[in-house]
């Protein structure tokens, strides 16, 4: 559905030079949710400019749905702007506008007349489960109900891709939480290609299919959640991922340098996660058990458990070789 090729920006100010994005490239496929994580300044709104246009890469080839970007004239652009919605971290609504008419501002726009343009916003406000609120004006909900308006407006001219720019960063967790629900629920019935951008991991588990990570303009990570938040290879994502858990990793190092016995971390996935593995090995090998860390939740809807133990006594080796039997995925953190 996306495609970058080679594609980089830089932006000259003042007559100096910044690079917001160093050569990547990146396929994004139909349908699936594909988050990008990053500090603040790591190209992530860039990256996603790029996407309808918004922003002109300064070199590499970017193909969006079939068509390649440097190809498309004004017409062309506004064709592709219109299968490609987007939602704000500050939610972007005209303020001197009802719910109802801005949700129909964009088929306004494109030409469609207001009867019918009010028709289908009605429609999306209860999709997003505002139809109550349709008279309203922006200043008369919370947080959450206008990045609900967000999504319904984004939706309006049924776009094939739907972009969100920190879409949840304003906003309180449990509000986070019913929004990150709905965007999944659009994924899964209208098939919409999703792309997130955010600073937060959490948000990246909870509706993400595959990850990227950006550090400073260079794409350093990048698979499937699953893999990338259970087992985190570069520094900067290991960073998110201890954020996200309220790990001071070199607190966690202090204590652990404390503790004797040869330090593992187990994750359960699927069913594994469910079964009294770990009693059942201990029984069998006669291994003591010390747990320092652990955390049991959901990859959108893969539950896992992971698990930071110290052994002492009894046979280890056999202790690993049960895990391992078990379907348990055993990372050595000291031997
Ligand atoms: N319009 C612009 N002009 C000049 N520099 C910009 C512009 N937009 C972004 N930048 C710079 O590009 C880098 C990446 O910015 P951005 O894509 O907004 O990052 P993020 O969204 O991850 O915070 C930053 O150093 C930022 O200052
Ligand atoms: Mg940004």
């Amino acid at each position: 559905m996306i495609r970058f090729e080679g594609i980089h920006k830089s932006y000259s100010a003042a007559g100096r030079e910044t690079v917001a994005l160093h050569p990547l490239d990146l396929t994004i496929e139909a349908g699936e949710v594909f988050g990008i994580v990053g500090h603040s300044g790591a190209g992530k709104s860039t990256l996603l400019r790029l996407i309808n246009g918004l922003e002109t890469p300064s070199g590499g080839r970017l193909t969006v749905d079939g068509r390649r970007l440097d190809t498309l004239d004004g017409d062309g652009l506004r064709t592709l702007r219109r299968r490609v919605g987007m939602i704000f971290q500050h939610f972007n609504l005209l303020s001197s506008k009802t719910v109802v008419d801005n949700v129909a501002f964009p088929l306004r726009l494109a030409g469609v007349s207001k009867a019918q343009a009010r028709t289908r916003a009605q429609e999306l406000l209860a999709r997003v489960g505002l139809e109550a609120h349709r008279d309203k004006y922006p200043a008369q909900l919370s947080g959450g109900q206008k990045q609900r308006v967000g999504v319904a407006r984004a939706l309006a001219t049924e776009p094939k891709i739907l972009l969100c720019d920190e879409a949840t960063s304003a906003l309180d967790p449990q509000t986070t939480a019913s929004v990150l629900q709905l965007l999944d629920g659009i994924n899964r019935e209208l098939g919409l290609t999703i792309v997130l951008i955010t600073h937060e991991m959490d948000v990246i588990r909870r509706v993400c299919d595959r990850v990227a990570v950006l550090d400073a303009g260079h794409l350093v990570e990048l698979g499937p959640v699953r893999q990338v938040f259970l087992h985190p290879q570069h520094p900067t994502t290991r960073r998110f991922v201890a954020e996200s858990e309220a790990i001071d990793e070199n607190d966690q190092h202090a204590q652990y340098a404390a503790i004797p016995g040869r330090l593992l971390r187990l994750t359960f996935t699927g069913d594994g996660t469910w079964q009294p593995v770990l009693g059942r090995v201990a029984r069998e090998t006669g291994i003591d058990y010390t747990i320092l860390a652990g955390r049991i939740d959901r990859i959108k809807a893969l539950p896992y458990g992971q698990l930071t133990l110290a052994l002492t006594g009894g046979d280890v080796e056999a202790a690993q070789a049960a895990f391992a039997a078990a379907g348990v995925e055993i990372e050595e953190l000291r031997r």
